[in-house]
């Protein structure tokens, strides 16, 4: 493979290791440069185009609801069931085969602690009671009448990169050590609207929201949230939510964990305090070193990923090529992305691509001029309340070797003089 040209005014070096200006990432960046400098096609001379099969028969048929090409059938989520189960556990959406910032419905991460129930719902109802003025229940046709809204924004378990705490990086896909983080476009009713028909009694500061899974999935929630930004997610991605998503409703709580975010929602229950249930007493609490646990650890922190090149992307020799990642944090918006080529030596700053939206995924870009020897990419997320990204050693230093949730540190990528890519930590 032949070295394009790189005409150093339009791609200045901007940290070590062969960074360049993120410019051509930027609003018309690309634009700006002519053709034949961008120095980014690695497209032959033209020459005649063979007549494929496909060029001389009538395709496929019509069908009602759409597939993907075969070719794409290797795209598939991690399926990793709790021993002895099928239906619990987790699915891991495969990060590194995936752009911009929408997971497809089909490939969106999984966790269920008694597998997806199957869920009539001509018969689903939503209690709302407790501390309140009127108990109500709602059919699926009477929430279909109030005030809608979409959002895009990301969801996250809470045990998301939890390889990652290894002794030993585990050389595993980007998906496999990060994808149970998705991001949607959800649509449905804001809860502080059904908690105002209700009408909360002033002794409520809590509320619990149950699931109509064979687990009872139950966790607590603060009011202020509930009337802040939760929803009653009934759509996802312009469909209705699937089942592995809380079908036919799920209660979806921007920035939050993901087990806070109750699917098929049943009941929500206005409550003075916390219940203390299972999923907060012993799951889903933060073991310290002093021995004592963090319970109601909600907020995800901001974090970021480089999805591509990544651990089972080879690169295909010297040249220039494109970095890409996620970033996104419970606290609103990503300000900035930076991204290392020398182990976190030098750092610049990447491109964000449009849209960047509150708890959403961002998608960040780096140009890369790749020499073809020896580097380390990593990435560093800050955000625009000014949280920064921790490196994995500072993490795990500050929060010790026993850290189980909320890992939301840097994930570094070694690429050998072979293209090869793998997990190493830094
Ligand atoms: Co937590």
């Amino acid at each position: 493979m032949s070295t394009p040209e790189f005409p150093e005014e339009e791609h200045e070096q901007v940290a070590g290791n062969g960074l360049l200006h993120r410019r051509l990432f930027l609003s018309q960046g690309a634009a700006l440069l002519s053709a034949g400098s961008l120095g980014l096609m690695t497209a032959r001379p033209a020459a005649a185009q063979a007549l494929d099969p496909w060029l001389l028969t009538p395709g496929l048929a019509l069908s009602g609801y759409g597939e993907r090409s075969p070719f794409e059938a290797d795209v598939a989520r991690t399926v990793l069931p709790v021993a002895g189960t099928t239906g619990s556990g987790a699915s891991r959406t495969p990060l590194e085969s995936l752009e911009g910032i929408i997971t497809p419905n089909g490939l969106f991460f999984e966790r269920h602690h008694a597998g997806i129930p199957e869920i009539d719902p001509e018969r689903h109802q939503l209690l709302i009671h407790g501390l309140v003025e009127r108990p109500l229940v709602f059919s699926m046709e009477a929430l279909s009448r109030y005030p809608m809204e979409s959002r895009i924004q990301f969801l996250e378990c809470s045990g998301n990169s939890r390889p990652n705490l290894a002794s030993t990086p585990p050389q595993e896909s980007c998906g496999f050590l990060h994808g149970t983080v998705s991001c949607s476009e959800w649509t449905g009713i804001p809860l502080s609207i059904l908690l105002d028909e209700a009408g909360v009694s002033s002794e409520a500061s809590w509320l619990l929201a149950e699931g109509a899974d064979a687990a009872a999935m139950t966790r607590s929630v603060p009011l202020a949230k509930a009337m802040d930004d939760a929803l009653i997610a009934l759509y996802q991605n312009g469909e209705r939510i699937r089942p592995s998503n809380g079908y036919p409703m799920r209660l979806f709580l921007p920035g939050y964990e993901g087990n806070a975010c109750i699917k098929w929602l049943r009941r929500i229950k206005l409550t003075s305090g916390p219940q203390m249930t299972r999923e907060e007493t012993s799951k889903y609490t933060d073991l310290q070193r002093d021995g004592r646990s963090l319970q109601f650890t909600f907020d995800m922190d901001v974090k970021s990923v480089i999805t591509s090149p990544s651990f089972g992307l080879a690169l295909n020799g010297p040249g220039l090529y494109q970095i890409s990642g996620i970033a996104w944090t419970g606290a609103g918006r990503i300000r900035r992305v930076e991204v290392s080529a020398d182990g976190g030596q030098t750092w610049a700053e990447a491109a964000l691509s449009d849209p960047v939206l509150p708890k959403a995924l961002t998608r960040f870009r780096m140009a890369w001029r790749y020499d073809g020897g020896a580097a380390t990419i990593v990435s560093r997320a800050t955000d625009e309340a000014g949280n920064v990204q921790p490196l994995r050693s500072d993490f795990m230093a500050a929060n010790g070797p026993q850290v189980s949730y909320h890992n939301n540190s840097t994930q570094a990528w070694a690429i050998d003089s072979d293209g090869a890519v793998s997990n190493v930590y830094v």
